[in-house]
């Protein structure tokens, strides 16, 4: 196909820089396992699951089948007041694959729904359970959570919040980040640090609201969008003793860590700490048809059923036109199956350790490489910017990679590379080693 088959005037690209796309624009037209073919008929390898969503690869055979059979079956139904099958088969597939007690799942079609969602369950159970004024929200610098007003609100990115003002949801505060200067390096570990990240919150934030007003902390394992940014050992369990000391909810946004990143089912599980509330998205499909939702601990649904109003009262005032789509449902049941069937977070466990090897291998003592992150299969390269334009350096070198046909992810001056579960050594190579030559034209 070429380019000029279609005019590029009327979409408004998201978290795109429209002006110098359309000078330049990249436009995928097919994809079939690690590869998408271009409007200008190129091969690109997808070295970032298309946004961390394609665990399983694209085109794969038995998710299309269960689309289009449901499809033929039961194409759509009301979500309220009804409820479809395949809504009631995937949750208790989800449910089964999250740990502890993180039973009961709320879907929604979004990671910024999920967030937007978690928020109001926290804030309803405090209130039913008569502790309304827990209504303080805790996120974390760099926190990404998506573009909604919630999720905004305790996200840290600030480009991402410096235009919306006082529309910000106004009891949040922000722990500060987990980087370490000093674990520059981090090869397929988790690092190990000499400070306290959560001293702050135990001595400053906490004591400034009072840890009786704060209704949740809501942090992802691993921080994805900021650019692989890994929590310091035993980070993840403390934050948990210190929200169930204070009664407060813990909830972690899974919608990257989620479904096999890091080589388990979900973060949680990697490093062994159950939230009160696991919010989720991209990979539950493979990025097939939108699918969010947040798994809750039983505790959540338990109180909210508690109440004295009458049984035709709605328990909880919320939910989508769209919550357990049927046809998206049927997508996640046959990509967990397919999962599960292939063994693929094993898998990704696995593949992370090559990549992660190729990454320190290659990237290391490179022009303006100030720093290697590796774990799970997602790995960063971090890159000294340029002086008065933050950004740029990283974004050309994700340009030059695309024209030579490899997708990778730019994040500020970090570039990311998070590809399929699937990914062969071959991919890796061929993804890293145009990696480092960017780097190296880009010095
Ligand atoms: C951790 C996290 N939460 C939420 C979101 C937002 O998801 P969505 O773009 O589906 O709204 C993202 C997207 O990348 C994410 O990484």
């Amino acid at each position: 196909m070429a380019y000029n088959d279609f005019d590029t005037g009327n979409h408004w690209l998201p978290f795109t820089p429209n002006r110098h796309f359309k000078k330049e624009p990249r436009v995928f037209v097919a994809a079939d396992g690690m590869h998408f073919t271009t409007h200008d008929g190129r091969q690109v390898v997808d070295g970032i699951s298309s946004l961390w969503c394609v665990g399983a690869g694209h085109n794969r055979k038995p998710i299309n089948e269960a689309i289009k059979k449901q499809l033929d079956t039961l194409d759509y139904a009301t979500a309220f007041n009804a409820a479809n099958d395949q809504a009631f088969l995937a949750a208790q597939k989800i449910a089964a694959m999250a740990p502890g007690d993180l039973n009961k799942v709320l879907f929604c079609n979004s990671g910024s729904e999920a967030a937007d969602t978690s928020m109001k369950v926290a804030l309803a159970y405090h209130r039913a359970r008569g502790e309304g004024h827990r209504n303080i929200f805790i996120g974390r610098e760099r926190g990404y959570h998506g573009v909604g007003f919630g999720g905004m609100s305790v996200g840290g990115i600030p480009a991402n919040r410096k235009v919306y003002g006082t529309a910000l949801l106004p009891r949040v505060d922000h722990m500060r980040f987990i980087h370490d200067p000093a674990n520059a390096y981090i090869h397929n570990q988790e690092p190990v640090s000499q400070e306290d990240y959560l001293l702050e919150l135990e001595q400053r934030i906490l004591p400034l609201h009072s840890p009786e007003n704060v209704a949740a902390i809501i942090v992802e394992p691993v921080a994805g969008s900021a650019g692989w940014y890994l929590p310091p050992k035993g980070y993840l369990k403390r934050l948990r003793e210190i929200c169930d000391k204070h009664g407060i909810l813990l909830i972690f946004d899974e919608v990257i860590t989620g479904f096999g990143r890091m080589g388990t089912s979900f973060g949680a599980d990697f490093y062994g700490v159950v939230p009160d509330m696991l919010n989720f998205a991209k990979c539950v499909t493979n990025g097939v048809i939108p699918l969010g939702g947040v798994i809750c601990r039983d505790k959540l649904y338990d109180t909210m059923m508690k109440t004295d109003a009458p049984e035709h009262v709605i328990e909880f005032f919320h939910g989508y036109t769209y919550s357990g789509h049927p046809v998206s449902c049927a997508a996640a049941i046959a990509t967990l199956d397919l999962y599960q069937k292939e063994g693929l977070f094993p898998r990704a466990g696995e593949m992370g350790k090559v990549l992660g090897d190729a990454f320190h291998s290659t990237f290391k003592g490179l022009p303006n490489v100030v720093g290697i992150r590796s774990l799970g299969l997602a790995a960063a390269v971090e890159l000294a910017p340029i002086a008065g334009l933050p950004g740029k350096r990283a974004y050309d070198i994700y340009l030059d990679c695309f024209r030579k046909g490899a997708l990778v992810r730019p994040a500020g001056d970090v570039v990311v590379i998070a590809p399929p579960y699937v990914v062969e050594k071959s991919h890796i190579d061929q993804l890293v080693n145009t990696l480092a030559d960017s780097i190296r034209q880009h010095a």
